[in-house]
């Protein structure tokens, strides 16, 4: 592990523009449960059912009710953990420009991270339905299922639903991160949603190192990263920026 933590924190203090691509595995230490594996919410619920956007138009009560209304109590208390610090650290040690971020909980911003792409929405801001007038997720009133617009149209989330595009700002953005930097950190990113698992494809494909800190084993683990730090993004993010401090400072 050592080995491998020490690997990482040279490629770091080599490269010159760094891009991270995070997935909801950065944020289980801070108390968001996973999508997939043990404990994850596709165990609890099924995607297609309360994450498509089809399922959501059919019967907002129920998405609202069985999902979102979830995730707003664990959103709200959450807090960044390591792992998020970590590549707050790596900004402010120059080496990091952009995250890219599956998740919805604007945790990288809170733990400092500048440049962020939130590819999948975030969960801060609801959009009327009928008005498209926007409202902070905290102003709302989610006693009444579903929330709805002074208008009387009902509130969705800012959230990239199954059956959805990627805002076409938001994938550019991405495209020319992936594709300018020379190192890519993917952390706690199971790999398997698309387009965000092509990112690193794109990286690797234009020259870039591409390392995964990740317990398990993904789809890019042996094909598209050259080595992974089989550990928690907290642990192991501590450990590397430490070791990357020791290298540049
Ligand atoms: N530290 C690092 N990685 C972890 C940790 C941890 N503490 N705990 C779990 N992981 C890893 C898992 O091994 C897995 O590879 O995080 C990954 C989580 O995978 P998913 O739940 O599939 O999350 P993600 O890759 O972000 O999913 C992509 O799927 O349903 C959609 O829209 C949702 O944005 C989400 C997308």
């Amino acid at each position: 592990m050592d080995d491998l933590i020490q690997k990482t924190a040279e490629h770091l203090a080599a490269a010159k523009h760094v891009v991270a691509l995070t997935g909801a595995g950065i944020s289980v230490e801070s108390g968001i449960p996973p999508f997939r594996g043990k404990g994850g919410l596709w165990e609890k619920f099924d995607p297609m059912e309360v994450g498509h956007i089809d399922a959501f138009m059919r019967d907002p009560e129920k998405v609202w009710r069985l999902l979102i209304s979830e995730m707003r109590g664990v959103l709200e208390k959450a807090r960044p953990n390591p792992g998020h610090l970590g590549l707050a650290r790596l900004e402010a040690l120059g080496k990091l420009k952009t995250v890219i971020t599956q998740n919805i909980d604007g945790l990288h911003q809170l733990a400092g991270n500048r440049d962020v792409v939130e590819f999948h929405g975030n969960f801060a801001w609801l959009r009327c339905l009928d008005c498209g007038s926007r409202e902070q997720t905290v102003a709302v009133d989610l006693s009444r299922m579903p929330p709805r617009c002074a208008c009387g149209g009902i509130y969705r989330p800012e959230c990239v639903f199954f059956g959805e595009g990627i805002p076409p700002m938001d994938l550019d953005r991405s495209q020319i991160a992936a594709s300018s930097c020379d190192l890519m950190l993917v952390v706690g990113c199971s790999a398997v949603v698309q387009p965000a698992a092509f990112m690193p494809v794109i990286a690797r494909q234009s020259g870039a190192t591409i390392i995964e800190i990740n317990p398990e084993p993904t789809l890019l683990t042996g094909t598209t990263s050259i080595l992974r730090v089989p550990e928690k993004a907290g642990k192991a993010m501590k450990a590397i920026v430490a070791a990357v401090e020791h290298l540049v400072l």
